[in-house]
C-alpha cells in the first residue's frame, strides 16, 4: 500500500465507491458525490492523496484553503462566530474536506497516514474539519492528532446526522 498524490478528477468514481462503502451512501448519494468530487477537483489549492493497493484506491483524503465562502462555509460560519472562532475561515486555514478509508482496509493506519500526508503538504497554520458526532473512530483519530472540538453538535441544513467542528494547529501531533 502506498500513499501518493491523487488525481481527484480522474478518481471521482473510485473515490465515490470508497465513500459509499465507508459511509453506506445510497446510490443517489453516490452519484451526487461523483459530481461533487469532479467539482472539487477544480478547486484552487487542492491537496489530494490516495492510498493505493496497486491500481486499487483503498482510501483518500483531500483539502483546500478556507475562505472561499462555499456552501459548507456559509453553514459553519454562524457556528464558529457564536464561539468567537470565525477567524478559522481564512486562507491560512486548511479545510479538510474528505477522509475515507474502505472498511476492508481500516485499522491499519491508512486514515492517519492520509490526513498527515495532506496536512504536511500544506503551508496552512491550522486545519478545520466537520465530523459526524456518531463517527467515534474518526473523532478518536482526530483527537490523537491534536484536533479539539470547536463547537457543539449541529445539523447541516437542518437534516441529520449531527456534526461538530474540530480544529488543530499545524503541524499535526504525531
Ligand atoms: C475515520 C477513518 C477514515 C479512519 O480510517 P483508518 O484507516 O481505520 O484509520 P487508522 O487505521 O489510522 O486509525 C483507526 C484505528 O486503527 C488503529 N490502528 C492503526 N494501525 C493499526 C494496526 N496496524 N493494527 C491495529 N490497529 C491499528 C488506530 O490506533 C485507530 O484505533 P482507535 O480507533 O481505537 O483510535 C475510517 O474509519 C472511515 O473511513 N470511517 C468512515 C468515514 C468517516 O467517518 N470519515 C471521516 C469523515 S469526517
Amino acid at each position: 500500500m502506498i500513499i501518493a498524490p491523487l488525481d481527484l478528477a480522474a478518481a471521482a468514481y473510485a473515490a465515490a465507491d470508497v465513500m459509499t462503502a465507508a459511509f453506506g451512501l445510497t446510490p443517489a448519494e453516490q452519484l451526487q458525490r461523483r459530481d461533487i468530487f469532479a467539482e472539487h477537483a477544480r478547486h484552487p489549492g487542492l491537496i489530494a492523496r490516495g492510498a493505493f493497493d496497486g491500481p486499487h484506491l483503498a482510501g483518500f483524503c483531500y483539502a483546500f484553503p478556507a475562505g472561499d465562502r462555499s456552501w459548507w462555509e456559509r453553514q459553519v460560519h454562524p457556528r464558529l462566530a457564536s464561539v468567537g472562532a470565525a477567524s478559522w475561515l481564512s486562507p491560512t486555514t486548511l479545510e479538510l474536506t474528505e477522509l475515507h478509508v474502505h472498511p476492508h482496509h481500516q485499522h491499519r493506519g491508512l486514515g492517519r497516514a492520509l490526513i498527515t500526508a495532506v496536512c504536511d503538504a500544506s503551508p496552512a497554520t491550522r486545519v478545520l474539519l466537520s465530523v459526524r458526532v456518531e463517527s467515534a473512530a474518526a473523532r478518536r483519530l482526530y483527537t490523537s492528532l491534536g484536533f479539539e472540538e470547536l463547537t457543539t453538535p449541529f445539523l447541516f441544513g437542518g437534516t441529520p446526522p449531527f456534526y461538530l467542528l474540530m480544529g488543530a494547529q499545524q503541524p499535526l501531533r504525531r
